[in-house]
Parts: C-alpha cells; sequence; structure tokens
C-alpha cells in the first residue's frame, strides 16, 4: 500500500464517521482554496495489539520518522509526532493511554475489550482505520471510562480510525489566518471547541490550532441500549517559521491538551453559553447536537432549543431572565436547565427560546442601564408609531 491509498482510505473512513469534514473541506474547495492537511491524529490503547509500538512500524514503512515525544500527564497519555516522507504529506500524531494509570476497576473494562482483539489484528496499514476491533461495551462500562478518561470511553466505543485530520492553513490564499477560517467554519452552522479559547497557540509558540466539535451519531452498546456518541473533529493549524526561517513542524502539548477536548461527551458550547454569554465572550452564532435535540445560539444572549421530537403535551416557550440585572436566581435557574438539557436528564418535548435579557446590566449587576426593560412591556404604550429611537419614546422612570 503507498501512502496515498493509505491516506485515501483512511479519509474514507474518517468522513463517513464526520460528515461535517467532507462539508468543510467542499466549502473550502468551492472558494477557491486547495486542501492539503498539516496532519492526523490517532488514539489508541496501549494494551493488546494494538499499543503505539505495534502501529508505528505501519508510519514506518510509508516513509515516516519519529520527530518527538509529547506526555499528557493530566490525560494519561503518551505521543509521538512523525514526520512525513514529503512535506505534500500530512504529519502523523499517534497517542496511547497509560492504562495502568487508571483505576483498576477501568483497566479492567478496558482488558475485557483489547482481549477480544485477534492476535494479528495489526499486521497490516488497514488496523488504523479498522474501527472498533472488540463488541461494543456496555454504557455503564462507557460511563465507567468516561468518569476517569474521556479518551477511553471514546476509543471504547469509536475504535481505532483518525480521530481528526487537520487543514493546513498556510496552504489556504484566501482563509490565510485562523480567525478568517473559524469565521467560514461558522457560517457552515459548526461549531468550535471553545476550550483554552477558540485560537490555541500563538504565532509565538510557532502554532495556531483550532478545531471543530466532533460530530455525533448514535450507538448501540452491548444490551441494545442506544446513545448519541461525539465522533471525530476537524481540525485547522497555522504554523510559523522559527529563527532559523525554518517552519515549525511539531506540536505545542498545552494546545493540543486543549484540542483533545473535542470529543468531549458534553458540547461546551452550550454547557459554557451562559458564563461565557455573561463575560462577553461567547460566540455570537453557533448551533449542534444536544441529546433528543439540536441548539443554536441566534443572537448574543439568545439560544434556540429544538426537539427531535415534539411531545404531545408539550407547549413551545419563551423563558427569559436577567431582564434586570440585578436579579441573579433566574439567571442561575436557567444554567440549571440548560446543564439538564445538555446532559440528557431533561429532554425538550417542545421548541424553547432562552433570552437573557439586559445583558451590560446584568454584567455589572445593576437594575439597569438606560432602559428598565421592563416597562417596555406596558399596556398602554404611546399611541404614535415607532420612532427610529423607540427605546426613547418607551422610557419609563424606574419603579
Ligand atoms: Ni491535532
Amino acid at each position: 500500500m503507498d501512502i496515498q491509498q493509505f491516506f485515501s482510505a483512511l479519509w474514507d473512513d474518517y468522513v463517513a464517521m464526520t460528515p461535517q469534514a467532507q462539508q468543510i473541506q467542499d466549502a473550502f474547495v468551492a472558494d477557491g482554496e486547495t486542501i492539503v492537511n498539516d496532519h492526523v491524529a490517532f488514539r489508541t490503547f496501549d494494551r493488546g495489539p494494538i499499543t503505539l509500538s505495534a502501529l508505528e512500524p505501519h508510519l514506518l514503512a510509508l516513509g515516516y520518522t519519529r520527530f518527538a515525544p509529547y506526555d499528557f500527564a493530566e490525560k494519561k497519555l503518551r505521543a509521538f509526532g512523525y514526520l512525513p516522507p514529503s512535506p505534500d504529506m500530512p504529519r502523523v500524531f499517534l497517542s496511547e493511554l497509560k492504562c495502568h494509570e487508571l483505576s483498576e476497576r477501568a483497566q479492567s473494562i478496558i482488558d475485557g475489550l483489547v482481549s477480544q482483539i485477534s492476535p494479528d489484528a495489526a499486521t497490516q496499514p488497514s488496523v488504523l482505520w479498522s474501527g472498533r476491533l472488540w463488541d461494543a461495551p456496555t454504557f455503564e462500562q462507557y460511563q465507567r471510562l468516561m468518569e476517569e478518561s474521556e479518551y477511553a470511553a471514546w476509543l471504547s466505543i469509536i475504535g481505532l480510525r483518525a480521530n481528526h485530520f487537520t487543514i493546513s492553513v498556510n496552504a489556504l490564499t484566501r482563509h490565510d489566518t485562523l480567525d478568517k477560517v473559524l469565521t467560514r467554519v461558522e457560517a457552515l452552522g459548526l461549531g468550535i471547541n471553545p476550550a483554552g479559547g477558540r485560537i490555541k497557540g500563538s504565532p509565538e509558540v510557532l502554532l495556531e490550532q483550532a478545531s471543530t466539535l466532533a460530530d455525533r451519531q448514535t450507538f448501540t452498546f452491548a444490551g441494545g441500549e442506544q446513545h448519541e456518541i461525539a465522533t471525530c473533529y476537524y481540525e485547522f493549524a497555522r504554523r510559523y517559521p522559527d529563527a532559523d526561517g525554518k517552519l515549525y513542524q511539531g506540536f505545542v502539548a498545552a494546545s493540543a491538551d486543549k484540542i483533545f477536548e473535542s470529543t468531549g461527551a458534553l458540547h461546551p458550547v452550550i454547557a459554557d453559553w451562559l458564563d461565557l454569554t455573561l463575560e462577553g465572550h461567547a460566540s455570537a452564532r453557533g448551533m449542534g447536537r444536544i441529546p433528543g435535540g439540536r441548539y443554536e445560539i441566534v443572537a448574543p444572549g439568545v439560544l434556540e432549543i429544538c426537539p427531535d421530537t415534539q411531545g404531545p403535551a408539550a407547549r413551545p416557550c419563551v423563558l427569559s431572565a436577567g431582564i434586570h440585572g440585578n436579579e441573579t436566581a433566574p439567571i442561575e435557574l436557567l444554567g440549571e436547565l440548560i446543564a439538564g438539557l445538555e446532559s440528557g436528564h431533561l429532554i425538550a418535548g417542545a421548541p424553547l427560546l432562552l433570552i437573557l435579557g439586559n445583558l451590560p446590566a446584568i454584567r455589572t449587576g445593576e437594575r439597569f442601564h438606560a432602559t428598565n426593560l421592563n416597562r417596555l412591556f406596558r399596556r398602554r404604550l404611546p399611541a404614535r408609531p415607532m420612532t427610529v429611537q423607540p427605546m426613547m419614546s418607551r422610557h419609563a422612570p424606574a419603579s
């Protein structure tokens, strides 16, 4: 198998799990861009026939060379970066979970999975897109793993395949900054992983990276239970030349640490929406999946939830909080509601619109600034038509 065939097969498997990647690539190609992959990343266990050292020979056979080791103590991972045989081919980032650092319980779940792998499973390069080489775990086992390692839980149900491809921003002409790339991706209605900031890294560390939030698919767990799980995501990377004028080739551990969170079980966009909105840092737009439905940030402070199926007795509703910036209890209640929807403890039965009323006043903890919003709901507003300054014409003294 040559390197072109390798990446072609890997890509086909990846886009089957990650339709957003094809959507993004098609959009950039339609904009006249040429897509070059900066790197591709894999996840594996350090147990059974699929350890990093068992997979690495396939990369070396394609002409790859080990570049640098990386260690992620908190996530219990070790990794290597690999340089391609030619600069037009992607670098590879191969990581493995240090299973012995997990609890006995988690280790026994993982051992139960890897013990099912055929001993000769890793003899062909196609092992790198072979998916799950074991029967699906139970959802309870998946949740056990999730408590300790999102990486382990992801791998237990998704299996061995490209975790992400990465568009090289250096190779783009029109969308030549991370910010332009992310704006284009968001215009497609896709969410960006906000962990560690939308853009991780900086020109100073010679690498800027960002990633989408992973696509989601429904998986059937052992016993027949079905759940929607994060699959794979797309990354974007811009490299800068070092002091010698050579383009930086490595990875930045602190940034990679946050990129790993793109497959988090919770969509951090919605989980953090309230806090980020109040701090003034939330994306003005964004959408994604939550259990049983989808959400969309339609404007600053305005979040819409749409269920996949309408409940028979459920009525669409609008919930607003923070009409007065110093009344914080309802804002906290909204936060609890969002957390419930996010975790799947609550499922919306009808469309729901959540509105944070007076954002500037909430941020300063004051009742209102220029206009008491509650006075806009009076029955007897001035009869004259709305002018170009409706706020002024409706202004009323505070109570
Ligand atoms: Ni990456």
